[in-house]
């Protein structure tokens, strides 16, 4: 495989101030981290210390394999909103190594407000249980909680994808031999009951663990009962009389213990090989990413520098390297893994969607994860490309994209517009990961051209009643449209949301891929079938 050939001069002004004006951007990216997770109030950790508890993240850690790595999912979840009172939508999820397997790990932080759920909360857990399904992983569901946040009750307890959705798809991962183990290191009440009770195996620990359906003041209400917490619903209530637990934990590191020793007896069977290769760092400095990564969309940006410091040697076999230029696909290595990407260099036209198209085939016969690197305005307009049938190859592109059945990750590394986010294996085409950098940007279009669009139809409207719109009335329209857009397209607004996975930093791009492909290997890939092709 051929080299890269860099042609960007890492001293030049324009590479130094793009690399100054990024790392202000990574600086905030890595306060906003260590806002989310020290974001719990003191009096709340140094309550849930004095009882002998763990933090999340201190349980998380002691849970894995030592010098493994954990990929914590959606840090920044629920940022921005609820005025912060939710620092990491008060649950961690993400993919560690137990006993050497990978596995899914959802751990409830009981110091945000109890470790209720609001709708992000929700949205976390169901992500990371799906992440579970598509790969066969594990999951480990280290409960603390006090279930439903009350006052949000009509946004997380109803709809499909809401609270319910939890015990189902336990039920279901349960039937398809991906093993469901909960430690009960807290609260369990009410709907939160069913996590333990729909596992495979549970652990309770001593005098803080409790599981029940109504607690104590609700049994006192309903029937005048009086009974405490641990009487009603303890470790050693569910461990020798109601059997609602499995194994009886003397503390957190007991529990935790007893969950890695589980884990001996558990193989997955039926994985996918992937011939893998030596592994070669990038020829080019991962590093330099720093002065490359957009953070002016405008200026364009050859997503072959980008591909140089991402891939093993930096070594890439480009395929179509003559034809269609705004898109680049090829061949390459992510830490010995083999891959196909494909790259934005430009907007797409009717012969970028077919050469994408053609690539995708080949990646999914020849089982080859594909990496699609995000940085797109979107579809060409206008009367001679519709003409050529700009709708009918995008199409195809999206057709091939939407039903490729080999692991599919994105990283958005810079604007990601339009119909463009779809066919470049957006959220809704279900990548295994996608990733988010933190100069990146995603939304309908970009507040340019929203805006003119708005100015036009107003513009339109206001002509055809023979009346004129004044310019301050344009400046004013267009001034609150791309304020407007400039907040919910930054790369937070997202990840608050839960329309990614994350945001990384550039130079941890490979390794996360790896890690994400690494995953994947535990369950077979399907094989792809198309369906009808607009010819
Ligand atoms: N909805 C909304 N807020 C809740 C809540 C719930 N279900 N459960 C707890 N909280 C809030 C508390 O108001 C408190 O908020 P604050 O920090 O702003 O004061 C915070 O979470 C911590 O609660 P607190 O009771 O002080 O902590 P604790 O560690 O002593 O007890 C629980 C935690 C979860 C065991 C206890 O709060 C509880 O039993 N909650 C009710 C659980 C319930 O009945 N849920 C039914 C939902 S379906």
């Amino acid at each position: 495989m051929y080299r890269i050939k860099s042609k960007i001069n890492t001293q030049s002004d324009s590479f130094q101030n793009n690399k100054k004006q990024f790392e202000g951007l990574l600086n905030e990216y890595r306060d906003k981290l260590k806002m989310v997770q020290d974001g719990s109030s003191a009096k709340a950790i140094e309550k849930h210390k004095s009882r002998g508890k763990l933090l999340a993240r201190e349980r998380i850690n002691l849970l894995v394999d030592t010098n493994t790595p954990f990929l914590e999912l959606s840090t920044l979840a629920a940022y921005g909103s609820y005025d912060n009172q939710f620092p990491s939508a008060g649950i961690i999820t993400g993919i560690g190594v137990i006993q050497g397997k990978d596995c899914i790990i959802i751990a409830n932080d009981a110091t945000v407000k109890g470790g209720t759920y609001i709708k992000e909360t929700i949205r976390k857990h169901i992500r990371a249980q799906e992440i579970a399904m598509e790969n066969h992983l594990a999951c480990i569901y280290m409960v603390d909680s006090g279930g439903v946040f009350l006052p949000e009750q009509a946004k997380v307890f109803p709809d499909r994808f809401d609270f319910g959705r939890f015990f189902y798809n336990q039920a279901r991962m349960s039937a398809a031999g991906i093993p469901q183990i909960s430690i009960v290191m807290g609260s369990c009440t009410a709907g939160g009951a069913y996590v333990p009770a729909m596992s495979d195996e549970t652990i309770i620990v001593k005098e803080q663990g409790t599981i029940f359906i109504g607690g104590p003041p609700l049994v006192k209400a309903a029937t005048g009962e009086e009974v405490s917490a641990e009487e009603l619903g303890g470790a050693d209530v569910h461990t020798s009389i109601s059997g609602t637990a499995d194994h009886f934990a003397e503390d957190d590191r007991h529990a935790i213990s007893i969950c890695r020793n589980i884990f001996e007896s558990i193989e997955y069977h039926d994985k996918q090989n992937l011939e893998t290769k030596e592994i070669e760092e990038p020829f080019y400095d991962p590093q330099e990413l720093y002065g490359l990564a957009p953070v002016d969309l405008k200026k364009p940006i050859d997503v072959r520098e980008i591909i140089a410091r991402i891939v093993d040697g930096s070594r890439f076999q480009e395929f179509k390297e003559r034809y269609a230029p705004t898109i680049v696909t090829g061949f390459a290595k992510i830490i010995g893994y083999p891959v196909g990407i494909i790259g934005n260099n430009g907007v797409l036209f009717s012969e970028t969607a077919l050469k994408g198209a053609h690539f995708v085939e080949l990646c999914t016969a020849r089982k080859i994860p594909i990496i699609f690197l995000q940085n797109i305005t979107g579809f060409i307009v206008g009367k001679e490309y519709e003409r050529k049938g700009i709708a009918r190859d995008g199409a195809k592109f999206v057709h091939a994209v939407a039903n490729a059945n080999v692991p599919k990750f994105t990283v958005v590394f810079g604007g990601s517009f339009g119909a463009g986010n779809y066919a470049m294996a957006g959220r809704a085409y279900d990548p295994r990961l996608l990733l988010m950098w933190p100069n990146s940007k995603i939304s309908v279009m970009g507040g340019e051209q929203a805006s003119d669009v708005l100015i036009q139809v107003k513009m339109d409207q206001l002509k055809a009643r023979g009346q004129e719109m004044a310019q301050e009335d344009i400046d004013q329209l267009k001034k609150s449209i791309l304020e407007k857009y400039e907040y919910e397209g930054s790369a937070y607004y997202s990840t608050s949301r839960l329309w990614d996975d994350g945001i990384i930093d550039p130079v941890d791009t490979r390794k996360v891929l790896a890690l994400g492909i690494a995953m994947t290997l535990n369950k077979k890939w399907e094989d792809t079938k198309n369906g009808i092709f607009r010819m």
